[in-house]
């Protein structure tokens, strides 16, 4: 369409300068640069308002997607008008802002045609001059109308392509934003096995989030030999998830820092590295699919004996069998279907069944009660009796019998040792096991957890 545009209109033109008449072909042209121009601007301008318009159209996809996520919040907090307000505001920014762009866009067809109708009024003039006074004949000019209302169709259709492009290339800047987000975390090492012997060494492991200049770890340093236990303990926002994840490398850190194995933790392929681990992270995230599958994880390859194992050590084999189709039960819309303790449980029998080299568990016995707690660690003490494993509680009981427990304060080792030597030190973790323990003898709110 566009080379026949093109020639259609090199043609009239040619036609017109030779058959007819040079100069009136240049002062019917004379608007043909100012069409120009008043597409290159109107293009512009649609390209930014159209940008406008999906960044209008995103923010109502966001609202719409939180409220519907979120609807028993803000019916608990009788939000429901305030909500309704607030989209019917991105609605009405949605809809002056479409406004605003259709203004523009559609103006760019009449604005084609005023320019035309310009030149055949110049043309009417002129031209009419020249048949009169017999410079060319009527027929000339006739043909030459002719030729000139060839001209503006093509020019018409080259300024709706225009339009289109622009609404493209807004859509295409927004897209190239997400496509050109570089992963922050390289994919660079080359070692492709994962030691069996899953010791952690920290050294001086300071780190920040990005973006923020508040330390979340401090020179932190620790060996956990393989096959051992360690605990960390400590107040929300001390740093114990950041410690974790930093293990599975969810964030960079510095070469040098931490070893897994002896083997620094960047020289590991990524998925090398996080296929070693098994890791129940603080929000445990089920999905809509059986129990089963929710334990295997869509990886192929686990009988059903080491499915009902992980789940029995899991102490959730019980609760299981209770639901209407035991383990290929479907599990609801992110799994609202069980209690908060229950799918920590299923989480914790996803990272069971792999018997992964080592095992995290961040807060996974948060919502579980103190003799399935108890349960739990003890199951773990044998199936992990040579893994290595770290287990991160709010809670004493989780972590007393650890070879080795951290207390973490503020991003930093506060006190380390075994229960029993930390006891005795009568510090941090005393004052926690008073307050767990002991409640009453104690000044209320000292070292509790939160
Ligand atoms: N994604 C994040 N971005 C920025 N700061 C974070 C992020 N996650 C945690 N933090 C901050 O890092 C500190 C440690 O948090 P976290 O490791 O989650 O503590 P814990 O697991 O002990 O409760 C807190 O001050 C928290 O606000
Ligand atoms: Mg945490």
């Amino acid at each position: 369409m566009a080379i026949n545009g093109v020639a259609v209109c090199a043609i009239s033109v040619y036609s017109m300068a030779n058959a007819v008449s040079w100069r009136l072909t240049l002062l019917s042209l004379l608007p043909i640069p100012v069409i120009v121009a008043v597409m290159y601007q109107i293009g512009k301008m649609v390209r930014r308002r159209f940008g406008k318009v999906q960044e209008n159209f995103a923010a109502i996809s966001d609202r719409v997607n939180e409220n519907i996520n979120g609807i028993r919040v803000i019916k608990a907090y009788v939000q429901e008008d305030g909500e309704v307000e607030r989209f019917e505001k991105l609605n009405d920014r949605m809809v002056e802002s479409n406004l605003s762009m259709v203004r523009v866009s559609a103006s760019l067809s009449p604005l084609i045609e005023l320019c035309f109708t310009v030149s055949f009024v110049l043309n009417l003039i002129w031209g009419g001059g020249m048949v009169l006074n017999g410079t060319i004949s009527l027929g000339d000019f006739v043909a030459f109308n002719g030729y000139l209302s060839m001209i503006l169709g093509p020019v018409l259709s080259i300024g709706r392509v225009i339009n289109i492009l622009q609404r493209g290339m807004a859509s295409l800047t927004r897209l190239n934003e997400i496509l050109d987000v570089e992963p922050k975390i390289r994919d660079s090492g080359t070692v492709d096995e994962f030691p069996a012997e899953g010791s952690v060494e920290i050294r001086d492991l300071s780190f920040a989030y990005p973006g923020s200049d508040r330390q979340a770890l401090s020179d932190v340093s620790l060996l956990l030999p393989a096959g051992r236990t360690l605990g960390i303990i400590g107040k929300t926002g001390s740093g114990k998830s950041t410690l974790v994840n930093l293990l599975l490398r969810m964030y960079n850190v510095g070469d040098g820092r931490i070893f897994i194995g002896g083997t620094d933790l960047n020289a590991f392929r990524l998925e090398t590295l996080r296929n070693g681990f098994g890791f129940v992270p603080q929000d445990n995230f089920l999905f809509r699919a059986t129990v089963a599958d929710n334990i295997r994880f869509f990886k192929e390859g686990y009988s059903g004996e080491e499915i009902r194992r992980a789940a029995r050590d899991s102490c959730i084999e019980q609760d299981i069998l209770a639901l209407p189709k035991g383990f290929e039960t479907v599990l609801g819309e992110r799994g609202v279907n069980l209690s908060g303790g229950q799918k920590q449980r299923i989480s914790i029998a996803r990272a069971l069944v792999r018997n992964p080299e080592i095992l995290v568990l961040d807060d996974a016995l948060s919502a579980v009660d103190t003799v399935t707690e108890a349960r739990i660690l003890k199951n773990l003490r044998r199936v992990r009796a040579h893994k290595t494993t770290v287990i991160i509680a709010g809670r004493i009981s989780a972590v007393r019998n650890a070879d080795q427990i951290l207390v973490l304060d503020g991003g930093r080792i506060r006190e380390r040792g075994t229960h029993g030597q930390l006891l005795e030190k009568g510090g941090l973790y005393r004052a926690i096991y008073e307050d767990q323990f002991h409640p009453e003898s104690r000044g209320a709110e000292n070292g509790r957890l939160p």
